[in-house]
């Protein structure tokens, strides 16, 4: 072991990595459940990337018309274009409704009706009937900020709560044991530069997705899935990482997200004859398809000629017609955005948008406990004893293929309060913790000192945008064999390049440069993991769509990807099935069939 480091031991019933609503609503509810919880965070958790989130969370209320949670199970299992895991999807949207409720209680600003209820908006793919009746409007909104008003008030519950922060502290890598357990993570504090080992019973990575592996993306520059990099190094695999969404309305150039929110008041996405294109792709639903099918629909505009501007190259979403009170009322926060990012006034002018990365579907793949699942001895499900994985890091998999829109807030709380209450039954409060090999940390410091020492020849920066653009250009809506081919070799190299990284900065204390590149480490592996996967998954299906393999193919790929990456950048491709089961008789199980709206 590098003998020059130091590190500082914490003993906790359970460590959260990651302070946004998965990792708050963990946190505060393991505390609550009498076990001693620390959050690691690497930035204020108020500044956690669940602020930005904007439009709502979808729970099956009815307090605006007709609704049930066994409807949003279908929408969920239809929308996931059937990859998503039923029984996981069953306890989603069932427990969707106390989870809000709970949220409210919790002193969560929602914005309300005119009887004092939560309101609720319509959003993408959610409908009523099981796809028979008209929309539903099932996403509960506090205006167009939901996200700022959830992570504000479950960082107070957690204060409330007694559950320790270490804010500002970078989880470095996990510590597993020789049989395969996890005991905890290696962390460092930003700050003083000091190495802190949390021992735990149980881990929980709450630590967002990876978007910024592509050069546009509406993701906060910290959401480079910093969990999941730590994962492969740990020899796991991550599940479905070929399913990357694209969301429809990010500010052209800017990239800045304009919520689905719009379309739900009634928005419209106009092309360059100032038509209502989604009329032609989804003659029933329209602007309020799933977000995989507007992508689509409106890349085939641009390439097709009618494209706005002087590129040709974007489109149009509308909203004068909304008219000032909606305006002010529902959507302050992107009227701001647009005047700022675009310098339009949404009373007058329409907003330029083009699909921008949004959402990564895959992740580390988990049951609906939130423990971490792996496939060993023929077992697909076998669990990794001490390691849990919530929120965007996970790939439960509620969301499959495609995810509708307000069913990612909505995972992050299900399964923030669903890990708590796992621990509590299998977490002895104040338990012992399991012995740990003097030599347990070794691999991480080596690590440590490799980075932080590099001399190579390649700016950090260099190597994260070249592997940005190539991400951007053979990852994107449309796939072909042939562009992932070519990607996937570019990325291999990319990924080689690391090895002659140079970091100028060799202090421990507030290195940036160091940071930088450990997540730069962690968004090749994913991003390798990401083209390797799409090159190999011959079909098209949800947000995966590959020119030369237009249709969906249930014979030969009904089933999870799961995608190893070593640190020297090889990969392996093995498979895990869908579930395609529930866990009550309240649902049947949904099956395949044609994925119209
Ligand atoms: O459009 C939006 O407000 C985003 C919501 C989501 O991704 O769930």
């Amino acid at each position: 072991m590098p003998a020059a480091y130091k590190i500082q031991e914490h003993q906790f019933d359970m460590v959260v990595v990651g302070a946004g609503g998965a990792g708050l609503r963990a946190t505060f509810g393991l505390a609550q459940k009498g076990l001693r919880t620390a959050c690691i965070t690497k930035v204020f958790p108020t500044r956690s990337h669940t602020v930005a989130a904007q439009g709502g969370v979808a729970a099956a209320l009815g307090n605006m018309g007709e609704d049930d949670w066994r409807y949003h199970f279908y929408d969920t299992v239809k929308g996931s274009d059937w990859l998503g895991d039923q029984d996981a999807i069953e306890y989603m949207c069932r427990e969707a409704i106390p989870a809000i409720i709970e949220l409210e209680h919790y002193g969560v600003p929602f914005s309300r009706t005119d009887d004092g209820r939560i309101y609720q908006r319509p959003f993408g793919g959610m409908t009523t009937r099981y796809g028979e009746g008209p929309p539903a409007q099932r996403t509960c909104a506090a205006a167009d900020r939901t996200g700022h008003a959830i992570l504000h008030t479950l960082y107070q519950q957690s204060l409330a709560h007694d559950a320790q922060f270490f804010i500002e502290y970078f989880a470095l890598d996990l510590i597993m044991d020789a049989s395969g357990a996890c005991r905890g993570v290696l962390a460092l504090d930003m700050a003083e530069g000091t190495l802190h080992l949390f021992r735990a019973q149980g881990t929980v990575l709450a630590t967002g997705g990876y978007g910024r592996a592509y050069f546009s993306a509406t993701s906060a520059h910290t959401s480079t899935g910093d969990g999941n990099g730590m994962a492969l190094r740990a020899g796991l695999p991550l599940q479905d990482m070929e399913f990357v969404q694209f969301h429809p309305t990010g500010i052209y150039g800017a990239g800045c997200l304009i919520t689905e929110g719009v379309r739900g008041e009634g928005g419209i996405l106009r092309n360059a004859n100032g038509e209502r294109f989604m009329e032609r792709y989804a003659p029933s639903v329209k602007d309020l398809a799933p977000r995989d099918m507007v992508s689509r629909a409106m890349t085939m505009e641009i390439r097709e000629g009618r494209g706005v501007g002087q590129h040709q190259d974007h489109i149009l979403l509308d909203l004068t017609h909304l008219g000032p009170e909606v305006i002010h009322e529902k959507l302050p926060g992107i009227a701001e955005s647009a005047r700022v990012f675009a310098n339009v006034d949404v009373e007058k002018q329409p907003i330029p948008v083009i699909p921008t990365v949004h959402y990564n579907m895959g992740g580390i793949p988990t049951n609906y406990h939130g423990e971490v699942v792996q496939l060993r001895n023929g077992n697909p499900d076998e669990v990794v004893p001490g390691l849990f994985a919530i929120g965007e890091a996970a790939c439960v998999s509620v969301h499959g293929a495609n995810r509708l829109g307000s069913n990612s807030l909505l995972d992050l709380v299900v399964f923030g309060r669903a890990v708590a209450n796992r621990c509590a039954e299998i977490v002895k409060p104040s338990g012992s913790q399991a012995t740990l090999a003097p030599n347990a940390c070794d691999e991480a410091l080596a690590r440590l000192d490799r980075l932080r020492n590099a001399k190579g020849g390649t700016s950090t920066a260099t190597i994260r945008d070249r592997m940005q653009r190539t991400m951007q250009a053979d990852a994107a809506v449309f796939r072909t064999g042939e562009t992932l081919s070519e990607g996937t070799r570019k990325m291999r190299d990319i990924h080689a390049s690391l090895a002659d990284v140079k970091v100028t900065d060799r202090s421990l204390i507030w290195n940036t440069d160091l940071v930088e590149t450990y997540e730069l480490s962690n968004l090749l592996s994913q991003a390798l993991a990401t083209i390797v996967s799409a090159e190999n998954r011959t079909e098209s299906r949800g947000a995966h769509a590959r020119e030369d393999y237009p249709d969906r193919d249930d014979t030969n790929w009904h089933k999870h990807t799961l995608c190893w990456v070593d640190e020297a950048g090889a990969t392996r491709i093995d498979y895990r099935p869908v579930h395609m089961y529930t866990l009550t008789d309240a649902v049947s199980v949904v099956p395949p069939k044609k994925r119209v709206y």
